[in-house]
């Protein structure tokens, strides 16, 4: 049975269907206030442009995914700035908090989305990984996060798992420094889960895909500033396209299958 998301905006998508569109943005990083800069990028104009874009070329869309670090500095004023954005979108949507957020705080303004939800046959998982953070970018997922992941698992899939710490190496000694830090213990519930799926992750600002024994793995670019791949240390991507905010869009076959693009805003 087709479960299609209610929240945010009445549904008015087709009960019974046999693929769904779901749209993955992520690392908005907004600031206190709109005009503020974030490593010399105006990451607000910058996560306007993109929700255009996907208004322009995926209002079709089942589902948007915000997978972590919405807000890099500020509170309450800038979640509700997101959030009046996105229900302006007629997109059913989801956000997960990443380490640059108040995951208590988003929990209290707007309650938790990190219930579990189908898209026909697909098991939507999202997961909240910034426990025992650091301040330095380090997250992990709590003990009750593991437990609620391998009693989603134990459901008839395909699955898509929703997180923001990257759980595999992005051969980047900074980033893997600071990647799931219990990804040992996530990826034995994937590899005892007898289905497959798609695992999405942020946090990298950059596009990644993995494979993963039956599962596939993939991270989308930031809304607004994109790190270079594949550095020891810290640096600023500032080559076109790579540098180039962009999302990742996925379609969902009832039968597991599925396929997956990038998408980058020149402006
Ligand atoms: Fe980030």
């Amino acid at each position: 049975m087709s479960s299609v998301l209610t929240n945010n905006v009445p549904a008015n998508k087709p009960l019974h269907q046999d693929s769904f569109k779901v749209v993955q943005i992520s690392d908005l990083h907004l600031m206190e206030t709109p005009e503020d800069y974030y490593r010399d990028i105006d990451v607000e104009s910058s996560f306007l442009r993109i929700t255009k874009h996907i208004q322009r070329d995926h209002q079709d869309a089942d589902l948007l995914l915000l997978t972590g670090d919405c807000v890099h500095s500020g509170g309450a004023e800038v979640y509700q700035r997101i959030q009046n954005r996105l229900n302006q979108m007629n997109i059913p949507w989801r956000w997960i908090p990443g380490n640059h957020d108040d995951a208590e705080l988003m929990a209290m303004l707007f309650g938790s989305m990190l219930d579990g939800m189908q898209l026909g046959r697909w098991q939507v998982t999202l997961l909240d990984s910034t426990s025992e953070g650091n301040g330095w970018g380090r997250g992990s997922l709590s003990e009750q996060e593991l437990e609620r992941l391998a009693v989603r698992l134990s459901l008839s899939g395909p699955h898509f798992i929703v997180l923001h710490h990257n759980p595999l190496s992005v051969n980047s000694r900074w980033q893997d420094e600071i990647a799931l830090a219990n990804r040992t213990r996530f990826l034995a519930l994937l590899d005892q889960c007898s289905d497959s799926g798609v695992v999405i992750f942020g946090h990298v600002h950059q596009d990644w895909e993995f494979d993963y024994g039956r599962w596939k793995m993939f991270s989308c670019p930031s809304t607004g500033v994109q790190f270079k791949k594949c550095c020891d240390s810290f640096q600023i991507e500032t080559r076109v396209p790579q540098a180039l905010p962009g999302y990742r869009w996925f379609r969902l076959n009832d039968d597991g299958n599925f396929m997956t693009r990038v998408e980058r805003c020149k402006g």
